[in-house]
């Protein structure tokens, strides 16, 4: 099979509570990418359960969790006759090259993780041997669809890093053989992160120094995807602010996390860069701010929550979707999984 020359790959955990970070930060791209490029999009349900059940909800919740997920993708816009949209636990093919890239990338690398040191806190030796190799089934993820482009949030850039690692050690340490059998100097692509655009990172509305989150304890840090016009607007309102009034310059915004964490949501669902967002309402009173980014939200996030609220009423469709997707993806995991198994030598 050929190397395709422009296929987009991403994920999101099924862990429930998607908010505007999620949103922002991957759906609203992938949305766009879907114009230009070939696009599977994923609920990683395998690396959802790497944590403890009071993070993913346990067995109960997991399936609720997953349709969240899938509903987020259709009500933000994807288009799951163009794009591939499925569920990673459906395709098997992602914990068997998982397996594989474990005897690929190196116990140091996976050390200097900071994803892992901040999901173990303090009781490493308590953590899920999957959350250590978390990035490693990311990677297959990705190198199983050999995608060239994968859209993500900036924390997200070291595991991509490792992908990378292991595609060019793999390509490396199996030359011969990938030569040998046709598939000339690599196998796998060097995958490149698509981390841009002004909210890359949103920020906690109680805490501009704390990522927007789904486990914060105050509701009020979050708007999530399925908040009412209502419950967006007053989360605005009550967004911790600093008294000064808006900048007249991005420079400005440097030591004011709330404030630039605002002006950022404000470009990301307008679709301006902050520097037009500045023009617009530099030197302006938060009183002033405020309320028109609270009509722009409501007027951009109350009809994707009003399709989402829609689709999870109907789970079949969303589980049918989930079901045609795995067996897209399957399709070409498949045949990557015959070609990765042959390059290493097993007999089949
Ligand atoms: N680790 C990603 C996150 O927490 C989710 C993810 C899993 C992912 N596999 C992926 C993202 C593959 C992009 C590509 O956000």
């Amino acid at each position: 099979m050929a190397q395709p020359s422009n296929r987009v790959f991403s994920g999101i955990q099924p862990t429930g509570n998607l908010h505007l970070g999620n949103y922002l930060g991957a759906i609203v791209k992938f949305v766009a990418m879907q114009e230009s490029h070939e696009c599977i999009f994923c609920v990683v349900d395998l690396h959802a359960i790497t944590q403890p059940f009071a993070v993913w909800g346990g067995p109960e919740k997991l399936a609720d969790h997953t349709r969240e997920v899938t509903a987020a993708y259709l009500a933000a816009g994807i288009d799951p006759k163009k794009s591939i949209i499925f569920n990673q636990s459906q395709v098997i093919e992602h914990a068997e090259l998982a397996w594989l890239f474990n005897c690929v990338a190196r116990m140091g690398w996976l050390n200097r993780m900071t994803q892992f040191k901040e999901k173990a806190g303090k009781d490493r030796e308590n953590a899920s041997v999957g959350l250590f190799a978390y990035p490693n089934l990311m990677a297959a993820d990705i190198l199983l669809y050999r995608a060239t482009h994968v859209p993500v949030g900036d924390d997200q850039k070291q595991h991509l890093e490792l992908t990378r690692d292991i595609a060019a050690k793999f390509n490396n340490d199996f030359a011969p053989q990938i030569a040998t059998l046709g598939h000339g100097e690599a196998y796998f692509p060097m995958t490149e992160p698509v981390i841009e655009g002004p909210a890359t990172r949103v920020m906690s509305l109680r805490d501009g120094a704390k990522k927007m989150s789904k486990s914060d304890p105050s509701d009020l840090s979050r708007i999530t995807l399925t908040d009412d016009a209502d419950t967006i607007a007053k989360k605005i309102r009550k967004a911790k602010t600093d008294p000064a009034p808006l900048p007249e310059t991005l420079d400005g915004l440097a030591e004011r996390p709330e404030a630039a964490n605002l002006v950022g949501i404000y470009a990301a669902l307008s679709g301006q860069t902050r520097e037009q967002v500045i023009g617009e309402f530099g030197g302006k009173e938060f009183s002033t701010f405020k309320p028109a980014l609270a009509d722009l939200a409501v007027e951009k996030l109350a009809p994707v929550s009003g399709e989402m609220t829609r689709y999870l009423a109907d789970p079949a469709t969303v589980d049918g979707v989930l079901r045609d997707g795995s067996d897209r993806a399957r399709a070409i995991a498949v045949e990557t999984m015959r070609e990765v198994k042959d390059i290493i030598g097993f007999l089949s």
